[in-house]
């Protein structure tokens, strides 16, 4: 069935030509991924983009089910493009990503929204110009939810940025924290081969994209499941020695995994940015024994230490959840007490959005929405206050800044980020998208910095 699909879609010839498409992508950097994977796809087959929906002849919503917010935000845009395919009865309009892997969501939005001409998982990505094509052929929507992953790595990319790129180096997950569904709808871990990503890496930077992003929901696990012995800091390694890149980043990291020979790694390859995202969750080791996440808070906080004693200036970032099933005032208050001992320097919060077919969704859970918010409040209270002071460090310093381009805030402000994650506005002309500069760093504020432009490196 598989390679029939491949065949099919190889025959597919440019449907596309003068024709437009539009990707909306909810979710995180994996599923940023995926959407240039798609676009890729897309203008193979002679679609050209927009943002404009009224103009599109194909809107696709990349969705994510991490939690339920961005999944009420596709029913809302649903909604508002049922309108447009009234006006225009060819468009195509297709619902993706780690949602619609998921059988009975998929089955719903078919059964629900009638708009819709195709749903299709995270692994059906290869079969996307094929699905397409089903799509405008048929009047029945076209559903594609098998696990059949086969194909995925050989596919094009095209990076949204002129001059960074997103990597992945593994897909999937396999440590079934009790609250997520990213094991569900992405499957197992599957590592790609060092010598792939290596080529992708050279192809990058012959293209002048300076830096780039290693992906993988757990970078810490890459290796584990090829034959040859690998690990996740000798591929950082070999990474460092490809000619042309600047810098090279790195994200999720599971605390369960990170090696000392990783934090080595870091210290020591000078392309590789000092930053971890570093995912905490809890503070509580009663809690992160129900989040099955395999680390006590003192094996953490210790984790800190050492990468924080090995590297000087590091950037440790986390996400946490707050109102996990049975949290209790204490054990709230024993993350307060880690993220006031850790000091992040930025972290995400949220509170627990339970997730049906995973084990944290049948645990019992007593806490009222309302004492959630209050802690979620008060626990980002407490991480702004600690965010603010962290950044006050840098006023005065020189710091090296890739350039992002005009601020999103200010257009009239140049947008550079720093080795460490931060985002920094200064002023300058807009031409130096994708240059290293020198910024001198003149005020602090909780989310980014500001500065006076010094040098341009180059
Ligand atoms: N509820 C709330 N937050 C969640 N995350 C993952 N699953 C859930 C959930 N069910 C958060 C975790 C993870 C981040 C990507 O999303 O903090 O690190
Ligand atoms: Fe989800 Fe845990 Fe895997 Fe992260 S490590 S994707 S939180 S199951």
């Amino acid at each position: 069935m598989q390679s029939q699909t491949r065949e099919i879609s190889e025959q597919i010839t440019c449907f596309g030509e003068g024709k437009r498409y539009m990707i909306t992508t909810l979710g995180c950097q994996m599923n940023e991924h995926d959407s240039e994977v798609m676009s890729a796809m897309l203008e193979n087959l002679g679609y050209c983009p927009t943002d404009l929906p009224e103009e599109a002849d194909l809107i696709i919503i990349n969705t994510c089910a991490v939690r339920k917010k961005p999944e009420d935000k596709v029913a809302s845009m649903l909604g508002k493009y049922h309108s447009l395919k009234d006006q225009k009865k060819e468009l195509i309009l297709a619902v993706g990503g780690c949602m619609t892997q998921q059988e009975e969501v998929a089955l719903y939005i078919k059964n629900r929204f009638k708009q819709v001409d195709l749903v299709f998982g995270t692994h059906a990505l290869p079969r996307l110009p094929y699905l397409i094509d089903q799509a405008r052929k048929n009047k029945e929507t076209i559903i594609d939810i098998t696990e059949d992953y086969s194909g995925r790595e050989e596919l094009p990319s095209k990076p949204f940025s002129s001059f960074h790129a997103w990597v992945p180096i593994i897909y999937g997950c396999n440590n079934f924290c009790a609250y997520c569904l990213v094991p569900y709808v992405r499957g197992r871990e599957r590592s790609r081969r060092p010598e792939d990503i290596i080529s992708e890496v050279r192809s990058l930077a012959g293209r002048n994209y300076r830096e780039i992003t290693l992906l993988g929901q757990n970078v810490n696990s890459y290796g584990q499941d090829l034959e040859a012995d690998l690990t996740f800091a000798k591929l950082l390694g070999d990474i460092g020695r490809v000619e042309g890149l600047t810098r090279i980043r790195f994200m999720t990291s599971h605390p369960k995994d990170l090696s000392p020979e990783l934090i080595e790694a870091v210290r020591q390859e000078e392309k590789v940015c000092e930053h971890f995202h570093l995912p905490v969750q809890a503070g509580s080791n009663r809690i992160l024994e129900k989040m099955n996440r395999r680390y006590t808070r003192e094996q953490y906080l210790e984790l800190v230490k050492e990468i924080k004693s090995a590297i000087p200036g590091v950037s440790i970032t986390s996400d946490i959840i707050v109102g996990f099933p049975g949290e209790t005032g204490e054990d709230f208050a024993d993350t307060l007490d880690l993220i006031k001992n850790v000091r992040f320097d930025s972290a995400f919060a949220f509170i627990y959005s339970p997730r049906k077919g995973t084990r944290a969704s049948r645990m019992e859970d007593n806490i009222s929405y309302n004492e959630k918010e209050k802690r979620l409040q008060q626990l980002n209270k407490v991480q702004q206050r600690i965010s603010k002071e962290e950044n006050e460090r840098l006023v005065g310093k020189i710091m090296e800044v890739m350039v992002e381009g005009p601020s999103k805030s200010d257009p009239g402000m140049q947008t550079g980020r720093l080795r460490t994650n931060k985002l920094v506005h200064f002023k300058g002309p807009s031409e130096l998208t994708g240059k290293l500069a020198l910024v001198e760093i003149t005020e602090a504020r909780t989310w980014n910095l500001f500065a006076e432009l010094k040098e341009v490196v180059d």
